[in-house]
């Protein structure tokens, strides 16, 4: 249930909770919750009066983000229960034969293409994370390392270096197209210890007992069935072997994705996933409900950590590119590809305008909050 209250006092309007219901999140916590993160930063700033500008002027372009975007989402709403034009960006069910097929197709089409070309960019932008998850994974030399939708490597490379000649590292993915990169790469590095392969680690049969180690940045979130998925994790470990993985919170303890799609929304229908649990990058956000699907699959001692940093967002780059890519691959990507050019310029604004406040040293600075999650065989 909203806090009206709450709202009014931080100088929200109360009206927003009542639109925001669309969103599929309860607007007033994430609100309060991020207002609160931009008064707490107050103190990071120097000097004084212009660190007020800056907290100010952030607090501005939340408010008119999401002001903005609750009143197009109610409007979108009601066009879509009117059988209006905008109900066909309402996710349709998945009627394809293999559960992952849509992630197939993605993944080895725009999305990859995408990835690849971001390649450094990405990687700089979510080291943060990979540091995080080696300090859970503890990899020792001579390890055998699976890192489970690998993507260009960069995770995969670093446990082929931590373990040395005497281990390995094996990167699997569905995606062809960054696996050819993630080759290039260890070729390039001269690790002979790191390997690549097209494998859907849900349904693709994994080599039994070989590993040491399983782990993942933001690689397991995109499976149809992720009992299933875990289940088969788990027969690639020797017994006592480990898992670590990192995976997103939810998206409004995200602005770095939340913001720019409260801001897409003000012009275009985005497809919002009936099932919150949907396969996509914020499936894995209840952490009780992983923990739950994992112990079923088999895993014992799973534990779970909050990591939250200041993200560079949008890729990293400057808030230029930031945007560019937010327009590509966040959630409005779909919708905008449909657009006509007026409507894309009109993202394009509102996306750099909600941006704009978090530009530091020539990039985007937002914040992100993942779990890491570790656990083991029996
Ligand atoms: C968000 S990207 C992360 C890539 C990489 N781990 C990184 O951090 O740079 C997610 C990756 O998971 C892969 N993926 C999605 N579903 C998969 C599946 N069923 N089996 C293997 N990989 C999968 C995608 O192809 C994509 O490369």
């Amino acid at each position: 249930m909203s806090d009206f209250r709450a709202l009014d006092r931080a100088g929200f309007d109360p009206a927003l909770a009542e639109y925001t219901g669309i969103l599929g999140v309860d607007v007033a916590p994430a609100l309060l919750a991020l207002s609160a993160r931009i008064e707490s930063r107050k103190k990071d700033f120097e000097p004084e009066n212009r660190a007020t500008n800056r907290v100010r002027s952030e607090r501005v372009a939340l408010q008119k983000t999401v002001h903005g975007a609750s009143l197009a989402a109610a409007r979108v709403f009601r066009l879509a229960r009117r059988g209006g034009r905008d109900k066909d960006h309402v996710m349709d069910a998945d009627t394809t034969p293999h559960p992952n097929a849509q992630m197939h197709e993605y993944w080895n089409g725009l999305a990859g293409e995408k990835w690849v070309r971001l390649e450094h960019r990405l990687d700089e932008s979510l080291q943060p994370f990979a540091d995080g998850l080696f300090a859970a994974a503890r990899l020792h030399s001579g390890e055998r390392v699976l890192d489970i939708g690998c993507g260009c490597g960069a995770t995969t490379l670093e446990s082929a270096r931590r373990v040395g000649p005497e281990g390995r590292a094996l990167g699997v993915d569905i995606s062809a197209i960054m696996l050819t990169r993630a080759r290039e790469r260890a070729r390039e590095l001269g690790l002979g210890n790191a390997t690549f392969e097209v494998v859907d680690a849900q349904s693709d049969p994994l080599p039994a007992g070989e590993f040491d180690v399983v782990i993942s940045r933001f690689g397991v979130m995109f499976f149809a069935h992720p009992e299933a998925a875990f289940a088969n994790l788990l027969s690639a470990l020797r017994p006592g072997g480990r898992l670590a993985f990192v995976c997103w919170q939810k998206i409004d303890a995200n602005p770095w994705m939340f913001l720019p799609t409260l801001a897409a929304m003000q012009h275009v229908a985005i497809q919002r996933p009936t099932d919150p649990h949907a396969p996509g990058p914020f499936a894995f956000a209840d952490a009780d409900r992983v923990r739950g699907l994992m112990e079923r699959a088999g895993w014992r001692d799973v534990t779970t950590s909050r990591f939250e940093i200041p993200f560079a967002a949008g890729g990293g780059g400057s808030l230029d590119e930031a945007v560019d890519f937010m327009m590509e691959m966040g959630p409005a990507a779909q919708a905008l590809r449909e657009s006509d050019a007026a409507t894309r310029a009109r993202v394009r604004e509102a996306i750099y305008e909600t941006m704009k406040p978090f530009e530091r040293n020539g990039g985007v600075l937002m914040d992100a909050a993942a779990w890491i999650f570790s656990a083991r065989r029996a």
